[in-house]
């Protein structure tokens, strides 16, 4: 069994923003998670690339629609290299095999009897790709998430009959854990309950999208199209496009992490689909909040848009990855802060977590002849430090399940700060002063040591960069979490208190944590 998990589509109307960059964060902490504990991990990630949005974007840059996709998508590829981010597959919408998949797929659904035709007429917002049916201002209506004008759509399209799906998306959002967190499945219930409504499927006069097979003119639905890209990336690269193949190579996937504003098409329109199709339900939908800057919604007209591309440059990977999972509940929406972004940083990572590890090494190194000093067996299961690092194993383990990256970030740092509690009180360097106290001293130090170990240990499907630097730092091999990793060590194993070897080489310390000082805005 392997474990699939995806991040959405990207449309690629404009550059990843920190909006994308924070659900392809998430994905990647779970995806390295997932692997660490032994699962087999196909992490999906790529592109959205049809549709009317792309196709005004592409014309206004003056560009074909292809050329456009493939610049941006390109981008798209190369920022998740360099934020390393360990995604095993890239799709995009506009690859030819997966143009074979949605032929497919909608031939089944067309034979199941799931297709008519119908007229669509309703306001529609572009930046969406969707349908609005609660249009705000009666005058001139525009789409709440954008303030955009909507427009008005009278066509003769194809539809796709969700209305026969009612009783099964009824049973099927009620499953707990389907749709996670749980508060946001209260306005999937609400919006099943008002009656599901037959959707449109294709669209005529766009000519950038899939055609549809047997229906000359129309061509899919940008969101159609989309959510089959997750099957698309199931396929092994240069095998026979045959959707048949999905169930054998991931599919149904464990976990789709989206924005809130997606949740709908992919809790109620992409099960149904599914059904339709004969092919199995993923197990989870996990519907993120937004994030707004300094308190204001990012937007180019704001001028405030977060470049991922700078920050990655100015901060640095674990900086950003740490405040995004540490600081915001994952699934409520969240504001980022400069000022608190570089107060967490530098408080957690360079103090509690990196001068922890630093200063107890030094110790070790200077009395001990630079290794680990011997445990004489007194930091066994019942010292303070032990329990304290059983209960940030429990809590991480029990916390990443449920994506839910504060807590663990959280248990963590609670080790650490223990860890720092336990050496302040038991100053070494005063006790040092005092004839016949190397083996008490030993002992802490090493309890300490131990403790930092267990923090990179813990840290490494969060800030895996961390985690390899100060392991190292303690004489161990770091984990590797990426695409078909593979470690001589265990990750669960090397949770039990008591894994580091008395007598072991200290290397010289070096900072593990750059603390970032910004001058001026990001
Ligand atoms: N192409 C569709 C997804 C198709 S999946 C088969 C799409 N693309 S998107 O590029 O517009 O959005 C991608 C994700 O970014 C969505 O999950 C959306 O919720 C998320 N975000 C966009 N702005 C955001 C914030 N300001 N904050 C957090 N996430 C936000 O939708």
């Amino acid at each position: 069994m392997s474990y699939s998990l995806t991040t959405p589509l990207y449309y690629v109307n404009d550059r990843a923003h920190l909006g994308s960059t924070y659900t392809t964060l998430a994905c990647d902490a779970i995806a390295r998670f997932q692997r660490l504990r032994g699962e087999e991990v196909i992490f999906i990630t790529g592109c959205d690339e049809h549709g009317q949005k792309i196709q005004r974007t592409a014309e206004a840059a003056g560009l074909t629609p292809q050329a456009h996709c493939d610049g941006v998508s390109e981008g798209y590829r190369q920022l998740w290299q360099r934020w390393q981010i360990s995604n095993d597959r890239f799709i995009r919408t506009t690859d030819p095999r997966h143009r074979q998949l949605v032929e497919q797929f909608f031939a089944r659904v067309e034979a199941n009897g799931d297709v008519r035709e119908g007229r669509q007429q309703g306001w529609y917002c572009v930046a969406c790709e969707e349908f609005k049916d609660d249009p705000h201002g009666a005058q001139d209506p525009e789409c709440a998430i954008h303030r955009k004008p909507l427009e008005w759509r009278d066509e003769l399209n194809l539809f796709f009959r969700l209305s026969r799906y009612q009783e099964q998306i009824e049973t099927l959002i009620r499953q707990p854990g389907f749709i996670a967190p749980a508060s946001r499945r209260r306005e999937v219930e609400n919006f099943v309950a008002q009656g599901l409504r037959d959707f449109s499927i294709s669209r005529v006069d766009l000519p950038w999208g899939i055609p549809v097979p047997g229906h000359g003119g129309h061509t899919f639905y940008v969101w159609f199209d989309a959510l089959l890209g997750y099957l698309t990336a199931l396929l092994e690269p240069g095998e026979p496009v045959e959707l048949e193949r999905v169930l054998q190579q991931g599919w149904p996937a464990q976990l789709h992490v989206i924005g809130k504003d997606i949740l709908r098409f992919h809790a109620v329109y992409w099960p149904a689909m599914l059904l339709s199709a004969g092919l199995p339900i993923p197990e989870r939908v996990f519907g993120h909040g937004f994030l707004t800057r300094e308190g204001q919604k990012m937007g180019k007209s704001l001028g405030n848009v977060l470049d991922p591309e700078l920050l990655l440059e100015r901060c640095g990977r674990d900086a950003v990855r740490w405040y995004l999972l540490r600081d915001i509940p994952f699934g409520d929406d969240g504001d980022f802060q400069q000022q608190r972004f570089s107060d967490l940083v530098n408080n957690d990572l360079a103090n509690t977590i990196g001068n922890l590890l630093n200063r107890t090494s030094s110790m070790a190194r200077k009395w001990f002849a630079e290794a680990v000093p011997p445990d004489p067996g007194s930091s066994g299961a019942s010292h303070p430090l032990a329990l304290a690092a059983q209960t940030a194993v429990g809590a991480v383990n029990a916390a990443l399940p449920l994506l839910d990256f504060r807590t663990a970030a959280e248990a963590i740092l609670q080790l650490a700060g223990t860890a720092n509690g336990y050496l302040n009180e038991r100053a070494p360097w005063k006790a040092m002063k005092q004839p016949g106290a190397e083996g008490a001293v030993g002992a802490d130090l090493y309890a300490v040591l131990e403790a930092s170990r267990l923090v990179a240990v813990l840290l490494a499907p969060l800030l895996p960069e961390l985690s390899a630097r100060m392991l190292v730092q303690l004489g161990q091999v770091p984990f590797a979490s990426g695409p078909g990793a593979t470690n001589p060590v265990d990750w669960q194993a090397a949770q039990a208190w008591g894994g580091l070897q008395p007598g072991l080489p200290l290397p010289l310390p070096e900072p593990v944590m750059q603390r970032l000082e910004l001058d001026g805005p990001l």
